[in-house]
């Protein structure tokens, strides 16, 4: 079911994803033949005004062609659907996600539903420590010989990059950064934003990957967050107490949210009227070019409460200036937002001003108020706080190193204002993503859902959580989701989406890979039944191929298709695409389905066969026959194998 993803595997090259990309954008620059018009671009740049420079610099890295290569590759894996699991009575309508797998694979399945869809992306990659286990982990398919050709290098340069199996080096660390950003980087809305977690070992080439990637322009900060313990003491270096989070956003439609204010925050709001608690803030402007030669327009008298005029007077005596023009002054006298102190102060006239014992400011009100957080995150929760509440959570400690404060993901996800959208950990460890969403879907109402990737990385031996039972990583992290769940639905009792749907990405065998590869749908020389090939312990041959396909075609992981009866085969039917998997689909079936789009009974668009599984003839009449549909009708006939 992926044989046609593996056979255009073997035309990819370094930049296909990208060429495709430019060619679909900017047809105009490209000749019918598929060459470039670059002086009719240069023209268009010219137009714009835009520069051509010379003096550029990148960041270059071992095995930079090889990481864009594989981000151009298909996935070789399918999508499983965990039945039993998502069939649970808390899972049945949960529209957040677990996927178990590589996130490589994850990304380029989740680009066939979820590309510009995804409002705010955390990840916390490893970083690469020398301690934190993390080595470069591809096991390269190709020789070098054969790795030199597809992507345009010398042998040797290939043979260095192979080397990187196993390695804990920069180059290798970025090799297996860098398609996964770009890659992620598709993921994103365009109003949203990355924020990616890092420390002092990679924190100077992430973030030059990055302005490579997302672009320089978007950058949207390096937050560092005070991480409650100190590191690195004993050696002759300065320790190190922050932790890093580079954050970028797609384009500059990103909005940058504030968060809620604290109780000490709260405190400076210490008046009141009917429309509720506020603070104040001098009418007159206060700090540089406050004097009224600064700006003319902005002095003018106002009238105080016992009808007497006011003038900005600086506290040194001098004619000063409001914050505002006088229209927009206006504005706020009518929507009731002055405030007046009086106070006696001494007679005082400069130009002919005399000033006023009335002194005007304009109120702020608490309600819905957010402050905007500074790229210093201190006085929140700690990495040992997050600790103890793992502990806390799985009743023994350590049963995953170095979890991120829930605190601090909070932060991240309302400066990205996603309150209704989707947050994306493709690096989700202990799922302290999945518990931030949760805490904060339950305390604010909002109906944000995840979407977690995790590794089922082999839990050691040696590890509490192996101890306590655990094999994997995402063992952990799914437990950890449901402990999590039942704790707040108990403490909060709030009514919100508290499960989530659970996928496996599954490698088809080695023979069922060379099958695939190797099929042609006239000479069907397959001896293995194509779909119980792809049965397993999550789900069915068929699950599983609906959906991978589902996914691919835009319906996403949530979504179901309903079953669709014919004569009498029965076929799956999602909005406006029919899908044929399971064999016996027969002439009259054919014949029956042909008349209901005709007669309008069945709405569809594409008609998506799987290959193996029906008859050469009655393929062959399927195809005629959808060619030319009556009454004006057209579906695309997609053929998968
Ligand atoms: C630093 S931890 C993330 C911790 C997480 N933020 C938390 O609070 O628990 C990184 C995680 O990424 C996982 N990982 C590493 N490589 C991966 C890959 N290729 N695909 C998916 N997950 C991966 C590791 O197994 C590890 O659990």
């Amino acid at each position: 079911m992926i044989g046609k993803n593996l056979q255009d595997n073997l035309d990819i090259k370094v930049n296909s994803k990208k060429m495709e990309k430019l060619k679909d954008d900017f047809p105009e620059f490209f000749t019918k033949e598929g060459d470039f018009k670059l002086d009719s671009f240069k023209d268009f740049l010219k137009e714009e005004e835009v520069e051509l420079t010379k003096e550029a610099y990148e960041l270059d890295f071992l095995g930079k062609s090889y990481a864009k290569y594989e981000s151009s590759l298909n996935t070789e894996t399918y999508i499983s659907p965990d039945v039993e699991h998502n069939e649970k009575p808390e899972n049945k309508d949960s529209e957040n996600v677990y996927i178990v797998g590589d996130n490589i694979d994850a990304l380029k399945h989740l680009l066939g539903s979820y590309s510009g869809k995804i409002k705010c992306i955390y990840i916390d990659p490893p970083y690469n420590t020398g301690s934190d286990g993390f080595v470069y982990p591809d096991s390269f398919k190709f020789t070098a010989e054969n790795l030199a050709e597809k992507i345009g290098i010398t042998e040797e340069e290939a043979d260095r990059i192979l080397n990187l199996e196993g390695k804990s080096s920069h180059a290798a660390w970025l090799t297996f950064m860098y398609p996964r950003l770009l890659l992620a980087r598709d993921l994103l809305a365009d109003d949203g934003v990355i924020f990616i977690s890092i420390d002092d070992n990679e924190q100077a080439n992430l973030k030059l990957m990055c302005d490579e990637i997302f672009g320089e322009d978007n950058f949207v900060g390096c937050i560092s967050r005070a991480t409650g313990t100190t590191t690195g003491q004993d050696a002759n270096k300065v320790g190190s107490s922050l932790d890093y989070c580079l954050s970028y956003s797609k384009t500059s439609l990103f909005n940058l949210g504030g968060i809620p204010l604290n109780e000490q925050d709260a405190k400076r709001f210490n008046k009141k009227d009917e429309k509720g608690d506020f603070s104040i803030l001098q009418l007159r402007k206060t700090g540089n070019e406050d004097r009224k030669e600064d700006r003319e327009t902005m002095f003018f008298p106002i009238k105080a409460p016992d009808g007497s005029e006011v003038y900005p007077f600086g506290p040194e005596n001098y004619l000063s200036r409001w914050r505002m023009s006088n229209d927009s002054y206006k504005e706020l006298l009518r929507e009731d937002m002055i405030y007046w102190e009086y106070e006696e102060k001494s007679e005082l006239i400069i130009d002919g001003y005399e000033r006023s014992n009335w002194t005007p400011y304009v109120k702020y009100y608490l309600e819905g108020r957010t402050k905007q957080i500074s790229n210093l995150l201190t006085g929140i929760e700690g990495n040992k706080k997050a600790s103890i509440h793992l502990k806390n959570l799985f009743g023994f400690k350590d049963a995953f190193t170095n979890p991120k404060p829930i605190e601090f993901l909070e932060i991240l996800i309302q400066i990205s204002q996603s309150e209704n959208s989707i947050v994306l950990d493709f690096f989700s460890g202990s799922s302290t993503t999945a518990e931030t969403v949760l805490k904060l879907n339950a305390k604010y109402k909002y109906k944000i859902k995840y979407m977690l990737v995790q590794l089922p990385e082999t839990i050691l031996t040696n590890k509490p959580a192996y101890k306590a039972g655990y094999r994997t990583v995402d063992e952990i992290g799914r437990d950890r989701i449901e402990r999590a769940a039942a704790k707040i639905k108990d403490e909060t009792k709030a009514d919100i989406d508290y499960g989530y749907k659970l996928f496996y990405l599954e490698k088809p065998r080695e023979k069922t890979l060379l099958d695939l590869e190797e099929f042609k749908p006239e000479i069907k020389l397959v001896s293995d039944d194509m779909i119980s090939v792809f049965d397993n312990k999550h789900a069915s041959g068929k699950e599983n191929i609906l959906a991978t396909w589902l996914n691919e075609d835009g319906y996403g992981l949530i979504k179901e298709a309903i079953d669709y009866k014919l004569e009498n085969y029965i076929a799956q039917l999602i909005e406006k695409t029919l899908y044929i998997i399971d064999e016996g689909l027969e002439s009259d079936d054919v014949m029956k389905l042909i008349k209901q789009i005709e007669d309008d009974s069945l709405d569809i668009t594409r008609l998506v066969i799987y290959s193996y599984s029906v008859k050469f003839s009655v393929l062959n009449e399927l195809r005629k026959n959808i060619k030319v549909l009556k009454n004006n009708k057209n579906v695309t006939l997609i053929e998968r194998f």
